[in-house]
């Protein structure tokens, strides 16, 4: 069983659920080992807007969930207990033998929480999943993040641990989770940008934006930048400057759009006539624009690790990063939210002088190949040990 419930979780489930599709064929075709995998896809329902949600499963062709919880938007505290209450039911029904998890939203943590305390009830066999945690390990080290809380929760609890980067294993062993639970596979998020980088180069996004000139990318979506008036009227006078050099596209996350509305900023952006501000964009659209942008400014976590594999320059928004190799190997820059430094990154990129990327280990795009192969090996090794 999977669980996909947010925007950022989509392209990670994409790839598992495809490894798991060639596994199955291999095994019906008799070329690969082991069974076939029953595989249940579980959307919390975390993320439900159809430009959120339903158009990234339609682009990256994910099979329809099986089971949608439909818990939708709350609180930190409200979302991650509705998703609890839903998911154990749904855990006792399927008693899947393997859960697995990815990233670091709230649904990751909500059930994971749930799988790590069940008991199946059977007499014989298993009493809870294995719980499996794919890009496990990134730490920001800021735990007023709540994607932070939710992974070193996440990390505590699972049995396997899949990472990204090798900084991700320092921090495990730092908190004392055995060498032995931790699988250095790669970046399934890379595996669903390579596979669709060519569709990506088909979408009609700029001839529907208009866009026939060189520009900027940016996202924004972070509740340390959105959230409070004072830190966002900063970063949109910031953008209106860079707009005027370089023009930017703006999707707008709901949060951010709200934001904007209930400050009195989203005129500012709204009348500038440097910056187009559009829906969330479906992913194939929106990896199209980041292809072509001659910058991309973000607070994001995956945008890092996209623009890196890309060699796309990257002013990240934000005082920390979980994802360091996107710094030390890519394209980059930690800038904080100081106008004058965010203004400085971006004149220094604009001309033509910022970093270029090197690609880090093992985004290749067989990481989702490389977790289900290690997953399949450890199942029937634990299914052996049982029967022996
Ligand atoms: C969540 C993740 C974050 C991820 C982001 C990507 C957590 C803690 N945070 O943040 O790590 O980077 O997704 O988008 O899990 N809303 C809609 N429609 C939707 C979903 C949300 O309008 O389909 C609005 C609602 O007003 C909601 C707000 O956006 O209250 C925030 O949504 P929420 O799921 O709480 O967190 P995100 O900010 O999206």
């Amino acid at each position: 069983m999977s669980i996909a419930g947010a925007r950022p979780n989509f392209m990670k489930i994409a790839s598992i659920a495809r490894a798991i599709d060639a596994h199955n064929q291999q095994t019906r075709n008799r070329e690969g080992t082991g069974d076939i995998i029953e595989h249940v896809l579980v959307h919390t329902g975390q993320h439900y807007d159809k430009k959120m949600s339903q158009s990234f499963f339609d682009d990256l062709g994910i099979p329809a969930p099986d089971i949608n919880l439909e818990v939708g938007s709350g609180s930190h505290a409200v979302q991650t207990a509705e998703i609890m209450r839903a998911f154990e039911p749904v855990l006792l029904k399927e008693m899947p033998e393997v859960l697995l998890v990815v990233g670091d939203v709230n649904s990751t943590i909500a059930c994971c929480l749930v799988a790590s305390k069940i008991h199946y009830g059977l007499e014989n066999g298993r009493t809870r999943p294995i719980i499996v945690h794919v890009e496990a390990g990134l730490r920001s080290f800021d735990r007023d993040m709540p994607e932070e809380v939710n992974r070193i929760l996440t990390d505590a609890l699972s049995d396997i641990l899949f990472i990204t980067e090798e900084s991700a294993e320092d921090n495990l062993r730092k908190e004392g989770v055995a060498a032995g639970k931790i699988y250095f596979s790669g970046n399934v998020m890379i595996d669903t940008l390579k596979q669709h980088l060519e569709q990506a180069k088909c979408s009609e996004i700029k001839a529907q934006l208009g866009i026939s000139f060189p520009y900027g990318l940016v996202t924004l979506h972070r509740p340390s930048n959105v959230d409070t008036p004072e830190i966002l009227v900063k970063l949109v006078e910031t953008l209106l400057d860079i707009s005027s050099r370089k023009p930017l596209v703006f999707p707008l996350h709901p949060r951010t759009r709200n934001n904007l509305v209930k400050f009195g900023l989203f005129s500012m952006v709204e009348d500038s006539p440097d910056i187009i501000i559009t829906e969330p964009l479906p992913y194939l659209d929106f990896l199209n624009l980041t292809m072509g942008a001659d910058i991309v400014i973000t607070d994001s976590g995956g945008i890092q690790e996209e623009t890196t594999y890309l060699d796309i320059p990257c002013v990240t928004l934000r005082e920390n990063t979980e994802r360091p190799v996107t710094v030390d190997v890519g394209s980059n820059y930690l800038i904080g939210t100081d106008p004058e430094k965010i203004l400085r990154t971006a004149e220094l990129i604009l001309a033509g002088k910022g970093k270029k990327s090197s690609i880090p280990k093992f985004w290749d795009g067989r990481s989702g190949e490389r977790i289900i192969n290690t997953l399949v090996k450890l199942c029937s090794s634990a299914q052996n040990s049982t029967e022996n």
